[in-house]
């Protein structure tokens, strides 16, 4: 696991996370910006989960009001982890329908970006699409087989989880649009994400599977899936197999510089 300077803020006795006026602040910063850089270009799924959780602006949710509509919604949770958590809890709780959550938020110096999963980051750019049957059956199914998988299989999965949950997008009849948490919780990369400047491929899971990624620079590539119910299909599909398959086939070539000479 990587080291982390941020620690995750423990609830009192009533669950009650008390956190401290600055970081309600930033909080308030976050969602205000990025509820307006969202605008046309996050698909219609995730603005109806929006709509469905009615985040506050002024200060941090807690995570209770968020499982009250999940689990109205599609039965999923969200669960309290510390700032980062080993792959094997990761998969144990996606299995279980519970989504980790760090209950941290970013530093104003590094708001535009970090490299840990903030509440910010879990909340309002995942949070509104567990709302969606499709959406959470693949994060569930995902979890399932996470589970199973072995060192080498997960990693293959972590980069289909990349190319769908965290970055992926998606045509509709209004246009491309953005449902990948990764790209909706970055105002940068939600503009990037869509301004025709990275490469687009239509979505092949074995071929998410197969492309190397960065998790500190903006995507080169992006996966485009038909429409949501797409993952939906997908989490009934052999994924187990596709991923024997990536694996026989092999990486591509980084669209990237190595991080070293980056
Ligand atoms: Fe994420």
């Amino acid at each position: 696991m990587k080291q982390t300077h941020y620690v995750a803020r423990e609830p009192d006795a009533h669950g009650f996370i008390d956190y401290p006026e600055q970081e309600h602040r930033v909080w308030n910063t976050l969602i205000t910006r990025q509820m307006k850089v969202i605008e046309g270009r996050a698909c219609q799924e995730y603005l109806d989960g929006i709509e469905q959780l009615k985040l506050p602006h002024e200060r941090i949710p807690q995570l209770g009001e968020i499982n009250k509509v999940l689990g109205a919604t599609t039965g999923w949770q969200v669960a309290r982890v510390p700032a980062l958590i080993p792959f094997q809890t990761f998969f144990e709780l996606l299995a279980s329908k519970r989504f980790p959550v760090a209950t941290f938020i970013r530093t104003p110096q590094e708001l535009d970006y970090l490299q840990e999963p903030d509440i910010f980051h879990e909340i309002f750019g995942h949070c509104p699409l567990l709302t969606n049957p499709f959406f959470a059956e693949f994060t569930h199914t995902y979890g399932k087989l996470g589970l199973a998988a072995s060192k080498e299989q997960r990693v293959f999965l972590a980069r289909l989880y990349w190319m769908t949950i965290e970055f992926g997008l998606m045509d509709t009849a209004q246009g491309r649009k953005i449902y990948g948490g990764g790209i909706l919780s970055s105002p940068k990369e939600t503009v990037y994400s869509l301004s025709g400047e990275p490469e687009y491929q239509a979505f092949d899971p074995i071929e998410a599977m197969r492309t190397p990624y960065r998790i500190d620079i903006l995507q080169p590539v992006y996966f485009v899936l038909p429409n949501l119910k797409r993952l939906f299909d997908l989490a009934h599909e052999d994924i187990a197999g596709m991923v024997q398959q990536a694996m026989q086939l092999g990486l591509h070539a980084p669209k990237f510089p190595p991080k070293a000479a980056a």
